[in-house]
């Protein structure tokens, strides 16, 4: 037997749904630049749990059932206004997303067909949850997903009681696309884990909110806002970087255990972040990203993933920094789930080993004999 601390480049499966070959990143062999360019999000949700794009009628019937099933349970809504408004909004996301089962009188139904139907009401519900607590912690009424909407603009109108405009709308989509999915990262890796046990969908999805939310995962664009806010001004990034490094200290958005040369999906959301400044007119965070980006590409030679700029993206969107990451895993759900749906089609159960490094031949001392 062989350790690989972390599993890196351990292969633990095949997979049909995206692939990460010579830095390049595709969603069932589409690039993802193709996609991020011209695909809606609901285009890329079918794309992820059937394996091609929808025709028309396809994609027409997807968006039906997604506004269906955007309504969550009035009970959940009350759980929410009777919990701790100050906690972790993903602490928060993670207990809702659980209790979202008890209210399914499918949950425990394995068939497949009643499994693309989860699958959908999560999708379905994930803005309507992270919306919802948005308002509510904040002691606002959450107010009911539009039957007229779509997924994105009901995502921002939900959350902010105003229509979006178009730009708002473009970026968050291209923001929602990239973040889709990306074969077996952590939290997709925990998802099959748990159903690979036959376990059902919400355990599954509730196991991947809580991987997600670590800060070397997910929570690193809500880190990467802090560390922007910390900053504060242009003239204070050398040192602050500089710091940082020297004191073997991590830049969150820096870094990535597949990508060596650089993360397919930041050039995009760079270019939004540079977008959205020149159209707000505040230029300053898409400058000090830019600053740090060269810093600490000098300095260590890495640079930015997903999360580096999409937290400048979502700032300029007007979006609170704590639900950063609740808005990745409302992207990451369609990818989760998509997982899930293929680990039950051909399943076998996901047990590693561990090399036992510990004392050995250990005899049991009465505890009255104990120092
Ligand atoms: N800042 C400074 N140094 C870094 C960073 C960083 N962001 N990332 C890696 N390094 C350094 C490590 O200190 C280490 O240096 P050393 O060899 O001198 O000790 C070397 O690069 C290798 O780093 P590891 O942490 O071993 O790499 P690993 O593949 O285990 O981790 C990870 C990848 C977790 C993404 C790491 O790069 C990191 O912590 N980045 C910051 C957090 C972050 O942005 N996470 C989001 C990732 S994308 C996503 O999940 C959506």
């Amino acid at each position: 037997m062989t350790t690989t601390k972390g599993l890196e480049g351990v292969v633990a499966a095949t997979s049909e749904i995206s692939s990460i070959i010579d830095g390049v990143l595709t969603y069932r062999g589409i690039n993802i630049d193709d996609l991020a360019e011209h695909a809606e999000f609901e285009e890329v949700i079918y794309l992820l749990w059937h394996g091609k794009l929808p025709n028309r009628t396809q994609l027409d019937e997807l968006k039906k059932a997604l506004n269906e099933n955007a309504p969550i349970p009035n009970e959940v809504i009350q759980m929410m206004k009777l919990s701790p408004k100050e906690v972790h909004p993903m602490a928060l996301l993670r207990t809702a997303l659980s209790a979202l089962s008890l209210y399914d009188e499918e949950a425990q139904d394995m068939s497949e067909a009643a499994n693309l139907r989860k699958a959908t009401k999560l999708v379905a519900k994930m803005p309507t949850l992270v919306a919802a607590w948005g308002r509510i912690r904040n002691g606002e009424e959450p107010i009911a997903p539009r039957p007229d909407f779509g997924y994105v603009q009901n995502f921002l109108y939900m959350l902010s009681g105003k229509e979006p405009d178009e730009v708002a709308i473009r970026a968050f989509n291209t923001a929602m696309v990239l973040h889709a999915d990306h074969e077996f990262n952590a939290s997709t890796f925990a998802a099959r884990v748990t159903v690979a046990t036959l376990s059902d969908i919400y355990s599954g999805v509730v196991a991947a909110m809580g991987a997600l939310k670590g800060p070397l995962h997910g929570g690193a664009n809500e880190q990467v806002m802090a560390m922007l806010e910390e900053i504060k001004i242009p003239e204070r990034v050398e040192e602050y970087i500089t710091n940082k490094l020297n004191n073997k200290e991590k830049v969150m958005g820096f870094g990535h255990r597949v990508y060596k040369d650089g993360d397919p999906r930041a050039k995009h959301l760079r270019r939004m972040s540079e977008n959205l400044a020149q159209l707000t007119g505040d230029y300053k965070w898409y400058r000090m990203s830019v600053m740090i980006e060269k810093l600490v590409y000098d300095l260590k030679g890495l640079k930015p993933n997903v999360d580096f700029y999409s937290a400048s993206v979502y700032h300029s969107l007007g979006l609170p920094r704590d639900l950063f990451t609740p808005i990745f895993a409302i992207s990451r759900m369609s990818g989760w789930t998509a997982h899930i749906l293929e680990q039950y089609r051909d399943n076998r159960l996901i047990r590693p080993r561990a090399e036992y490094t510990g004392p050995v031949n250990v005899k049991y001392i009465p505890v009255e004999q104990r120092a």
